[in-house]
């Protein structure tokens, strides 16, 4: 089949810079140049650049990405990563996770501000929407589907469901957006949601602290 797929680990708010070098260090001799397989690790802001340069160090076939970027442009925003600053390092970055809108506050007119920044830098924006009534802004062409009952839950959706609710976006946004699926991917239950034939891949949270499992279902993806 060979279709375009990406597997993203989303770190959330784990790993110092020792513990992310052994991630990498586990992980990415295990990785392969493998076309149709696009492998991302979006770690904390404080791990990027020693990540990078790891991968870098290594010539490893890994995509490094950002869980954030801000609103604004560079300039007076305390505490803000802005995506001029983000893209010597990061070439995605996760926009509009549910744990931003919920802890953080963001809405839809937020995300828009930093999709048109990272979009501006050249970092392409990953968005990531609920359930269909969840607004995808202009210019995105990657999302993942992140229904909220099943984040961290050990309860994902169903892979059926979940390219039913992708087939609903691609004819809302068009049917070049590719829609990848979290919540609770495991290497056990991996290779269902990727054989779903509207789905483009897998956001993975915890299973993705842990390098042995997040190589095992790099391993399932390069066999689709
Ligand atoms: P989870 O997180 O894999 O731990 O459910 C996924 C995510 O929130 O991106």
């Amino acid at each position: 089949m060979n279709k375009q797929l990406w597997i993203i680990a989303n770190w959330k708010s784990n790993k110092n810079i020792r513990e992310a070098l052994e991630w990498i260090d586990k992980v990415g001799p295990e990785l392969e140049n493998r076309l149709h397989v696009k492998v991302v690790v979006c770690p904390a802001f404080t791990d990027i650049e020693e990540v990078k340069k790891a991968v870098l160090v290594g010539n490893y076939p890994l995509i490094v990405g950002a869980q954030d970027v801000s609103p604004f442009a560079e300039g007076p925003y305390t505490g803000e990563e802005s995506a001029r600053i983000l893209s010597e390092l990061v070439d995605l970055a996760i926009l509009g996770h549910f744990e931003r809108r919920e802890n953080f506050g963001e809405t839809d007119q937020m995300i828009s501000e930093k999709v048109q920044q990272a979009k501006k830098f050249n970092i392409t924006p990953l968005v990531c929407v609920q359930g269909k009534e969840i607004k995808v802004p202009e210019g995105v062409n990657l999302i993942a589907y992140e229904p909220i009952f099943a984040i961290g839950s050990g309860n994902p959706d169903t892979p059926q469901n979940a390219a039913l609710v992708a087939q609903g976006l691609k004819e809302q946004y068009g049917e070049d957006l590719e829609v990848l699926y979290g919540g609770s991917v495991t290497s056990d239950n991996s290779k269902a949601f990727l054989q779903q034939e509207e789905l483009s891949g897998l956001l993975i949270g915890k299973s993705s602290l842990d390098p042995e499992e997040f190589v095992k279902i790099v391993k399932i993806a390069y066999l689709i």
